[in-house]
């Protein structure tokens, strides 16, 4: 419940909360790297770790984290990965760009200053490879190991933007679909340009991304988020053709909501962990973060469609409901 309860106003606070809370003492605290060597301290309601490491090359490693998250005002996350997530938005930006101007202004439509949304998935793939970029080589001459750190932390910025551009394209064609007339607060692509143009857009969303992923030259990757965008398809698919009995199925509900939303922060957590060169078991361990975490944005996004209201969300209220009960009689 208190995973919930971070998350319920699905506001930048109640986000801040539950990310300051969740995120920060995942994954050192739970490496199997780990060595035993360990310690806890508590010094006026702060907490010292100090872990003793081994990297994927076998080095070992001290790592000394002084953390605050029991001190009253918790970090914001946001504004950590501040300048990083402009770096990312307008990287997507220039990567939006078409020969026809009426496709380049529908594929750039959300990515415009002030339209861009929350930024979650981006904000926590990238809070998520500072978390996992603890390898420290041997000490490397003329700042070699500086280079291999900048360019790891340039490719899984990359996973951010094709995340990104995934999860928009999703919007788009969700949007055709349920014939949405809002989101974020201004009209729904659909409505401004049609139907169309919309679902044109999504598709011209999903194949950017796709390059973007080829240039990663990463097949365990590319097979990953290659599989997400079957997830989506498989989880609105199953929401749109549900039986009434499914429709009462705590079971069905659950498997559905992973694979419409859930599915693309899990996978996306655990790429992120892939090219950093982690262990199975911390790229699952990633993977289950950004499962709970999607499992729980969904959940709350669906309790709002009946509770919140047009104006609060940016977006219509109770429409995924009507769509269901319009399907329901047809
Ligand atoms: C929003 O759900 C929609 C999704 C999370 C996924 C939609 C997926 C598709 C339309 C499949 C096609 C996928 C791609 C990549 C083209 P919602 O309607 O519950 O949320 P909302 O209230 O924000 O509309
Ligand atoms: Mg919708």
């Amino acid at each position: 419940m208190q995973f919930l309860r971070g998350l319920s106003p699905i506001s930048r606070s109640g986000l801040r909360l539950f990310l300051s809370r969740q995120l920060y003492p995942f994954p050192v605290a739970n490496s199997s790297q780990l060595l035993g060597d360990s310690t806890q301290k508590v010094f006026n309601r702060r907490e010292t770790y100090s872990w003793s490491l081994v990297d994927s090359h076998g080095f070992k490693q001290q790592i000394h984290h002084q953390s605050s998250f029991l001190s009253e005002e918790p970090l914001d996350p946001f504004s950590l990965v501040a300048d990083e997530l402009s770096l990312v938005a307008n990287r997507l930006r220039a990567m939006l760009v078409s020969e026809v101007p009426k496709l380049a202004s529908a594929a750039e439509y959300f990515f415009k200053m002030g339209v861009e949304g929350k930024r979650l998935r981006p904000t926590v793939l990238l809070l998520m490879a500072t978390a996992l970029n603890v390898h420290i080589h041997e000490p490397m001459p003329n700042g070699v190991g500086d280079t291999l750190g900048a360019e790891l932390r340039t490719r899984q910025q990359c996973i951010a933007e094709i995340t990104e551009m995934i999860h928009v394209a999703s919007l788009l064609h969700d949007d055709v679909l349920d014939d949405a007339d809002t989101r974020r607060g201004i009209g729904s692509l659909n409505f401004v340009m049609g139907n169309k143009v919309a679902v044109l857009a999504g598709d011209f969303l999903l194949s950017r991304a796709c390059v973007a992923l080829a240039s990663l030259k990463n097949t365990e990757v590319v097979s990953l988020l290659a599989t997400v965008v079957e997830h989506l398809v498989t989880g609105e698919t199953m929401q749109m053709t549900s039986t009434s009995e499914q429709r009462c199925s705590m079971d069905h509900y659950m498997q559905k909501t992973y694979y419409k939303t859930a599915s693309l922060i899990s996978d996306s957590c655990k790429a992120i962990a892939l090219l950093a060169g982690q262990t199975t078991e911390v790229a699952m361990l990633a993977f289950e973060y950004g499962k709970s975490l999607g499992l729980a944005f969904q959940l709350i996004d669906d309790v709002l469609d009946f509770t919140g209201t047009s104006a609060s969300l940016g977006k219509g209220s109770l429409s995924d409901i009507r769509h269901v009960i319009r399907l329901s009689l047809i």
